[in-house]
């Protein structure tokens, strides 16, 4: 499966001739394909079957969520580009560096960046993502729209320990993770997260993020739910994908998507539910699910700004500064790393 190599490759430059490969310092791995069906397949027998959100994102799947972005309920992408665009040139005069290194983390089609990248003006420009090929192609046409900036590409899995290429300078990184990706992780997990970032870091540099903020349980559904059913679209491929990865036989006309908010966790979750009794298959093994059984597939956390800058202290950042839109649905936040961390 090519969406889980880590691999680092230089997109073909204005000229149509490609950049010198840029390896990463990632070995290559033993068999991430392996890693990924097993980690699949354990999801699915645990007494609460799981599959984790990352298998969202195949080629259709980065597509679908895209298609998301541009639904009505979807607040989050277009209240965080309201905030970047009304505030790139006070984000970049707070970070207080051109030619930074600009490392962005689930670089999708690298719009994000790339809008930030006429006041941040970046040295280098590093996109990683799961979605090997959709990063490649977004990455070539960045690359012809930005000639005089250097592009790396890395395909990896931002679930494991963050591998950066070794040739890039420690100084001046700043990390890009918006969109809220981050609401993914257990508030443990995205600590720990963190904390790996922080360690990338010197003085020199800093995190930009994203966050979704808490806020009315009926916009937050709505959000997760869509009628037009593109969101459901979304949840049900991971199904296509496991079934490709793993080599199940799940049939999408089984199972329903769920989308709550759970007050107690402070979190959006995603379920496919079996619509009736259903028996997965797949080589040497099956799983059995009663009517109504559900798979988990995501949590979003939407955190207030407070808990999320206490999130960040724990990891060893401080926030520098902040900016939110009028609602205060999103926060975008810059934090260095602390002094004495
Ligand atoms: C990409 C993780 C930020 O949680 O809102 C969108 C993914 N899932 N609709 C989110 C998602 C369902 C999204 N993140």
């Amino acid at each position: 499966m090519p969406s889980a190599r880590p691999l680092a490759f230089a997109p073909v430059a204005a000229s149509g001739r490609p950049r010198p490969f840029a390896p990463s310092s990632t070995s290559p791995s033993a068999s991430p394909v392996d890693t990924d069906r097993a980690a699949l397949l354990s999801g699915l027998c645990a007494p609460v079957a799981s599959i984790a959100p990352k298998f969202f994102y195949d080629t259709l799947g980065s597509a679908l969520f895209d298609a998301i972005t541009e639904l009505d309920e979807y607040y989050p992408t277009r209240t965080e580009r309201a905030i970047f665009s009304a505030r790139d040139a006070e984000i970049a005069a707070a970070f207080g560096r051109t030619g930074c290194t600009l490392i962005d983390l689930g670089a999708g089609n690298g719009e994000k960046a790339a809008r930030l990248f006429p006041v941040l003006r970046p040295r280098e420009y590093v996109a990683i993502d799961i979605s090997v090929e959709y990063l490649q192609r977004s990455l070539e046409a960045l690359q012809r729209r930005f000639p005089h900036i250097a592009m790396t590409g890395v395909g990896a899995d931002l679930g494991r320990p963050l591998e950066l290429p070794a040739r890039l300078p420690r100084e001046g990184r700043l990390f890009f993770y918006p969109g809220s990706s981050i609401g993914n992780l257990l508030p443990d997990e995205a600590r720990r997260f963190l904390q790996g970032l922080r360690a990338h870091l010197d003085d020199t540099g800093a995190l930009l993020v994203g966050i979704d903020l808490a806020k009315d349980v009926a916009t937050l559904e709505a959000a997760y739910d869509d009628p037009l059913g593109v969101t459901a679209a979304f949840n049900l491929n991971v199904l296509r994908h496991a079934n490709r990865i793993a080599g199940t036989d799940f049939a999408l006309a089984d199972w329903r998507h769920v989308a709550f908010f759970d007050a107690t966790h402070g979190r959006i979750e995603m379920h496919l539910e079996a619509r009736r009794a259903v028996c997965v298959r797949w080589p040497g093994g099956e799983r059995r699910f009663a009517a109504g059984e559900r798979i988990h597939t995501e949590h979003s956390h939407k955190y207030r700004i407070d808990e999320f800058a206490a999130l960040l202290a724990h990891a060893g950042f401080a926030v520098q500064r902040r900016w939110t839109d009028e609602r205060e649905w999103f926060a975008v936040m810059l934090a260095r790393p602390a002094p004495d961390s």
